[in-house]
């Protein structure tokens, strides 16, 4: 598919999602939403595809979603506009495999919850982060108000959410915002040596183990051991269990087929 705000790359099982409206800092419309959701679900839907990579590049990630196109808006229209941002960030959270959000400069608002929907966020020193939305005389209406907390603690979410201030990638790696802070010209080399690395691995067992994570945070510790425990149980009937603790045994790096 041919999208106008998006690039999508494919190379060596890794896929590259880079945000293309450099004009207005990347900021995300309507079509840049549509434009996630289709590439998430034709990413998920390609095989071939073993880690996925989002960015928008070496000079900035996102600053928000687009003001210019919600300042007038009712809420009427805003309630249905909203929609496919969050098809988009659900399915690109669901996605059966790893995400990674490498950011560089400003990663604001809309972009920032963006970044929450990944499963792991690598910064570049010049990346600037926040939820200014509370300036604007809106709350973060991403997924903010919900995945921050989870992520960082509920307390550090407020003080960012009711602030609206602007934190460096330091401060974002301090209080687990990121994973990872590196050198602005190797973000994206980082990025794809991570996703290298996740892509080598089990695709049936890392795509579980993300299950297990995203679907127990939703769950009570029991019901979240359960789960795991049947995970865990379904992964030795796949040939990678085979694979893997054959290789173990024969002092071998384990080929791992995703079945
Ligand atoms: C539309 C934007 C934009 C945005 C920047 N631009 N951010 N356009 N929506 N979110 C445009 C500017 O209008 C300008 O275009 C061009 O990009 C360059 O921006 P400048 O402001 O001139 O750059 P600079 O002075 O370097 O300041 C950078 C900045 C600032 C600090 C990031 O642009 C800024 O504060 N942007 C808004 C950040 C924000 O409030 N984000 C939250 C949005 S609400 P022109 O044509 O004027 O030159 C949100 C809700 C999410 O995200 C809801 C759920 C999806």
């Amino acid at each position: 598919m041919a999208y106008e705000t998006i690039l999508v790359e494919i190379e060596e099982g890794i896929a590259t999602i880079t945000l293309n409206r450099p004009e207005v800092l990347n900021a995300l419309n309507s079509q840049v939403f549509n434009e996630l959701g289709e590439a998430a679900a034709q990413l998920t839907a390609d095989q071939s595809v073993r880690a996925v990579i989002i960015t928008g590049g070496e000079k900035v990630f996102a600053a928000g979603a687009d003001i210019k196109q919600m300042a007038s808006a009712t809420a009427v229209e805003v309630s249905s506009s909203v929609r496919p941002s969050m098809i988009a960030f659900n399915r690109i959270e669901n996605m059966p495999k790893p995400v990674i959000a490498a950011i560089a400069g400003y990663a604001l608002g809309g972009g920032c919850e963006l970044t929450l929907t990944a499963d792991v966020r690598i910064a570049a020193e010049n990346a600037q982060l926040g939820f200014p939305e509370i300036k604007l005389g809106i709350l973060p209406g991403g997924g903010g108000t919900q995945r921050l907390p989870r992520l960082i603690g509920p307390g550090k979410a407020k003080e960012l959410i009711f602030s609206g201030d602007f934190i460096p990638a330091e401060e974002a790696l301090r209080i687990g915002l990121v994973n990872k802070v590196v050198p602005a010209g190797q973000l994206l080399a980082e990025a794809r040596k991570m996703a290298g690395k996740f892509a080598a691995r089990g695709a049936v067992a890392v795509q579980m183990a993300k299950s297990c994570i995203n679907e127990g945070l939703q769950m009570d510790l029991d019901r979240g051991l359960q789960y795991e425990h049947k995970c865990f149980s379904l992964l030795f009937a796949t040939e990678d269990q085979k694979e893997g603790m054959q290789a173990f045994v024969e002092k071998r790096k384990p080929n791992f087929k995703g079945k």
